[in-house]
């Protein structure tokens, strides 16, 4: 019987057999890197892609002549850290100046260094809202990133640039109206507000919190504000599909994700954020920037029963 080597058609089939096999590869291959390419693009036009929308959010205990206030909550802009987080932050300033909010509130991880943060500044500044833009720090502000070479900034020139006011552990109190007081109080990134449930650190009135790590539900912060905002975990970020629901790739195990929730007696807005930390991709969780209605009901949160003027 002669060897396959010594018949030219059995080498000639091999080596078709060989280049079919090759092509097939070559095409899987060339399938998948399209297919990653096509992925990646989603990734980080969704990044951009960002949640212009308005809502009412009912609270309970709102001092009556509130009602109506307007607040547009921002997060997570991470300034100067991909030019996808400036386009999306241009996007959602010049949706929400059109609507002249009272109130801006800024959730922590905003500013970065001064060089490339100075295009965010200006973005910022442009909202001037009547009643003032207030922010916390978030871990960027700090230098605590997934980035290696992130430092803690003092960034104390670029929020007053901006028109922000800064609140580390402290509260202020919005004009009155009617006799009735709102305070805004921010949480420092690294007290974890703790510093707001010293004696006399929180003013009477209704006060609302802004923190960026969503404190969870059995944290005393919950017992005493009635609203909360925070941002922090991007919404998950990247989420995968999976037969048991959306798998968050980034602050999986964080109590509250995105959205609004029970929290304490009271509730807790967390907001997906504006920009990206990390690699500029998102899946399934848009940047969003909101514009709240705070709308009165007839129910008083216990914790502020008794000191609602
Ligand atoms: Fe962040």
């Amino acid at each position: 019987m002669a060897r396959m080597k010594d018949n030219p058609l059995a080498v000639t089939n091999e080596v078709r057999a060989g280049s079919a096999a090759g092509l097939r590869g070559g095409r899987l291959l060339g399938y998948a890197l399209a297919a990653t390419a096509l992925s990646l693009a989603y990734m980080v036009f969704e990044a951009q892609w960002v949640r212009c929308r308005q809502a009412d959010l009912p609270v309970p205990g709102l001092p009556h002549p509130w009602s109506g206030l307007t607040i547009l909550h921002l997060s997570d802009i991470h300034a100067g850290e991909f030019l996808t987080n400036r386009r999306s932050l241009a996007k959602a300033v010049r949706w929400a100046k059109k609507l002249t909010p009272d109130l801006v509130l800024l959730t922590g991880d905003i500013l970065g260094d001064t060089e490339r943060s100075e295009p965010y500044v200006k973005l910022l500044a442009e909202l001037r809202p009547s009643l003032g833009a207030f922010a916390v720090t978030g871990n960027h502000e700090y230098g605590l990133g997934k980035a290696p070479l992130a430092e803690p900034r003092d960034a104390t020139d670029l929020w007053t640039k901006a028109g922000i006011t800064l609140l580390t552990d402290q509260c202020v109190t919005l004009p009155t109206r009617n006799g009735h007081r709102i305070n805004l109080c921010g949480a420092d990134y690294i007290s974890g507000g703790y510093g707001l449930l010293e004696d006399g650190a929180i003013p009477p009135g209704f006060s609302i919190l802004l923190i960026h790590d969503p404190p969870g539900a059995g944290s005393p912060l919950a017992a005493r504000f009635p609203l909360g905002f925070a941002g922090h975990t991007h919404g998950g970020q990247l989420r995968v599909p999976s037969p048991s629901g959306l798998i968050p790739l980034h602050m999986k195990g964080d109590e509250y994700l995105g959205g609004i929730h029970r929290w304490g007696l009271g509730q807790l807005v967390v907001s997906n954020g504006i920009g990206t930390s990390f690699l500029p991709l998102r899946l399934l969780t848009r940047p969003e920037a909101t514009l709240w209605r705070l709308v009165y009901t007839s129910c008083e949160h216990p914790a502020q029963a008794d000191e609602s003027k």
